[in-house]
């Protein structure tokens, strides 16, 4: 219940305002985001990746209202890569296709996202592409599909919880592209998605088998033990080396697990958000628990 109140409570854009400009709620920003600057996303960077831990860079902001902020998004991320191949080598950046335009022009949004691929390229950046709600989910996993023609090593999200997930797996069986296999983090219909948590969860459970199989490099996106344990014991029982794929974290989430995998010797790359437009992002993270509202709220009333 809270937590389907705080999934339709991050599409609110009056809330957005209110909590946006209000600096009492800077705290809690600042435990999920790396700062507000490239700048700063790139000094979080280094200094997790002198930890051992690789890095994934996503400019915040989402669902943009008109295409000229789409092709400012882009221009954003074409700083970023160029940055990672000069500061932070082996760095990674995360794009939403709804903040390149995909829901308002899916064609201004696939050439958006082909520079942004060239820009990477040329500088031997990688791009993952998040998987958003189920509204812009089927057009991202098209743009995507035209942008592994090209850029083959492009990594998308696939979303356990969605009911279309096996299916579109299945689809990828010749072209093998690498993923990144989360949970989902969106409010979705009962008959888009699985709602219950344990469902989800199996379901994640038999996916990651499925990809340890199939795919080249995938990677893990979760914080839940049973699924880091079970990626590792499905690894070693399907013969794949824990250098042929990674575990991905959140920023601020479970850093000691985060210090604890690298220092184990697995792969791990942490998604680094950083920019001003954090609020529906931060919602999504006190959806999913619910100890980071009790948190928030006390940083409201105590500043
Ligand atoms: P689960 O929610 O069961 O959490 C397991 C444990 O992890 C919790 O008990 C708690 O200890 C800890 N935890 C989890 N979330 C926390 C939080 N916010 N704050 C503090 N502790 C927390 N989703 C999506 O729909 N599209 C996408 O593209 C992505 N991309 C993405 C990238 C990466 C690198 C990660 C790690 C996650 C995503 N997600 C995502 C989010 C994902 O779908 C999911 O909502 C979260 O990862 C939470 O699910 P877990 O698998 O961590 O399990």
């Amino acid at each position: 219940m809270l937590k389907r109140l705080l999934l339709v409570a991050a599409n609110n854009k009056r809330l957005e305002r209110q909590l946006g400009t209000n600096p009492r709620t800077r705290k809690l920003v600042s435990r999920f985001v790396a700062g507000t600057t490239l700048e700063e996303a790139i000094q979080v960077t280094k200094d997790l990746n002198n930890r051992g831990i690789a890095v994934s860079l996503d400019l915040l902001g989402e669902t943009v209202e008109d295409l000229r902020k789409s092709a400012v998004a882009t221009a954003a991320y074409i700083e970023a890569v160029q940055a990672i191949a000069r500061e932070c080598p082996g760095a990674t950046v995360s794009v939403k296709l709804s903040q390149l335009g995909i829901g308002l022009d899916p064609a201004v949004c696939a050439a958006h996202l082909d520079d942004l691929l060239r820009a990477a390229d040329d500088v031997g950046v990688l791009v993952e592409v998040d998987m958003e709600h189920s509204s812009v989910g089927g057009a991202t996993l098209e743009a995507f599909r035209a942008a592994l023609e090209n850029y083959p090593d492009t990594r998308v999200a696939m979303q356990a919880a969605m009911r279309r997930t096996p299916n579109d797996l299945e689809s990828f069986t010749k072209t093998k592209p690498r993923i990144r296999l989360v949970k989902g983090a969106f409010l979705e219909t009962a008959e888009r998605a699985l709602q219950a948590h344990d469902e989800v969860t199996s379901q994640y459970l038999y996916l990651t088998d499925w990809a340890l199989e199939h795919l080249p490099d995938p990677a893990f996106g979760t914080h839940d033990d049973r699924c880091i344990d079970h990626v590792k014991e499905a690894a070693v029982r399907l013969g794949v080396d824990r250098s042929s794929y990674e575990f991905q974290m959140l920023y601020g989430v479970r850093r000691d697990l985060q210090q604890k995998l690298a220092d184990e010797g697995y792969r791990i790359r942490i998604y680094v958000p950083y920019g001003t437009e954090w609020y529906p992002y931060l919602m999504r993270r006190m959806a999913e628990r619910p100890a980071n509202l009790i948190f928030f709220l006390r940083s409201l009333v105590s500043g």
